[in-house]
């Protein structure tokens, strides 16, 4: 794939796909993280003399345009800190994108409305694609957040330009992800949680192939529990993959994997919240977090890494005090002295939430995409950036 320090970008028209995907209450940004890491792409561009483009989704409006999921929030906030003018092109339309093009001058920056404003964009619609191709003597992209999607403003337009290449950020990503998936340091140890093993089949049988170790936390670890024989209460449980849970635990017996799974667990019973051993789960008991034996089990595991992968939350993190092993074991992965990269909305905030953000070696922006990409599944919109 080609870099954006690959063209010559004077007086170029730069479609770039960024993902401003940002989290919103009443029209504000809450968290900025995803704009900030795009501010070298762009400032590249228009400092080369380029017209930036920038195309985004945010939130999942169905191709309805909907003012709760309207960019111009975004495009506020990057007029104030971006040192070049910013415009706004609030309809894409054959006439209004026509128009736009002979307005735009070099060094200037141009934001389009949310792109799934429009059906065509998420069916991948060869018209829409066209459309978006207008801006685009180069194509960037720069979101590698989306590249799972075949969707227009991914996969169509890249489709259509010649001269296409990545971003600094995807980048970045790339050079951290690529070599976990490639040529991880040895010993490698992953920590997997969130809620669904049925979301997550894919990645822990990929996993296994790889790790040295494999912990498993949350409440898809129930599953695995209630596998074992355990009773699970009335906690998150899918029945319906007890049998995939059972085949990962002998796959990981098989290649020789350890597999961690929680010894003691936080449930809430009746309106009280205990600490307990797996064998005193009762049939109301709601599992909500790992216990503290658990949280040193873990730890002690995750010593001597030299590689370490992080996805999801070990409990109910957002709901105090059922965020204590999740920070606790956050805490514990950052002071390592190996790489650590963790990946996934609910495990950044989670990160954040313990205050360790910086300790990490990476941390993806990207939900949906780190997954499939460690699953070692080719991502659409990577694929298309190399044809
Ligand atoms: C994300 O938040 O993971 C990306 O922005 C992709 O969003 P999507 O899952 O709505 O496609």
């Amino acid at each position: 794939m080609r870099s954006l320090r690959d063209f010559d970008l004077k007086n170029k028209k730069v479609l770039i796909r960024v993902d401003f995907n940002v989290p919103m209450e009443n029209e504000k940004i809450i968290d900025d993280t995803r704009i900030i890491e795009t501010l070298p792409t762009i400032n590249y561009v228009i400092q080369s003399f380029g017209k930036a483009i920038l195309c985004s989704h945010l939130g999942r409006p169905k191709g309805k345009r909907s003012p709760e999921f309207s960019l111009k929030p975004v495009y506020e906030y990057l007029k104030k800190i971006l040192k070049a003018p910013v415009k706004f092109l609030e309809d894409l339309t054959e006439d209004s994108v026509d128009r736009m093009i002979k307005e735009l001058k070099e060094g200037e920056v141009l934001l389009l409305e949310n792109v799934r404003f429009y059906i065509g964009e998420t069916e991948n619609s060869i018209e829409f694609a066209k459309l978006l191709a207008k801006f685009a003597d180069i194509f960037i992209n720069d979101a590698f957040s989306v590249c799972h999607r075949v969707h227009a403003s991914v996969v169509g337009v890249a489709n259509l330009v010649r001269e296409k290449g990545i971003g600094f950020q995807m980048e970045k990503e790339l050079k951290y992800l690529s070599k976990v998936v490639s040529k991880p340091e040895r010993p490698f140890y992953a920590v997997v949680g969130g809620s669904k093993v049925s979301s997550k089949i894919g990645i822990l049988k990929n996993l296994i192939n790889k790790v040295d170790k494999l912990i498993i936390g949350g409440a898809m670890a129930n599953t695995f529990l209630h596998a074992k024989g355990y009773s699970v209460g009335a906690s998150l449980l899918e029945n319906n993959h007890l049998d995939t849970a059972k085949e990962i635990m002998k796959y990981a017996k098989e290649q020789e994997v350890k597999l961690y799974l929680p010894v003691d667990v936080v449930v809430e019973r009746d309106e009280d919240i205990m600490e307990i051993g797996l064998a005193e789960i009762t049939e109301d008991d709601k599992i909500f977090d790992i216990g503290t034996e658990t949280i040193k089990l873990f730890s002690h595991a995750l010593e001597g890494s030299k590689t370490l992968i992080w996805n999801g939350p070990m409990g109910y993190f957002e709901k105090p005090p059922f965020h204590k092993g999740t920070v606790a074991l956050a805490r514990k992965i950052a002071s390592l002295p190996s790489v650590t990269i963790a990946g996934g909305g609910d495990t950044i905030l989670a990160i954040k939430l313990a205050g360790v953000e910086t300790a990490f070696s990476y941390i993806s922006t990207a939900g949906g995409a780190f997954l499939e990409y460690l699953e070692g599944k080719e991502l659409p919109g990577l694929k298309v950036l190399k044809s």
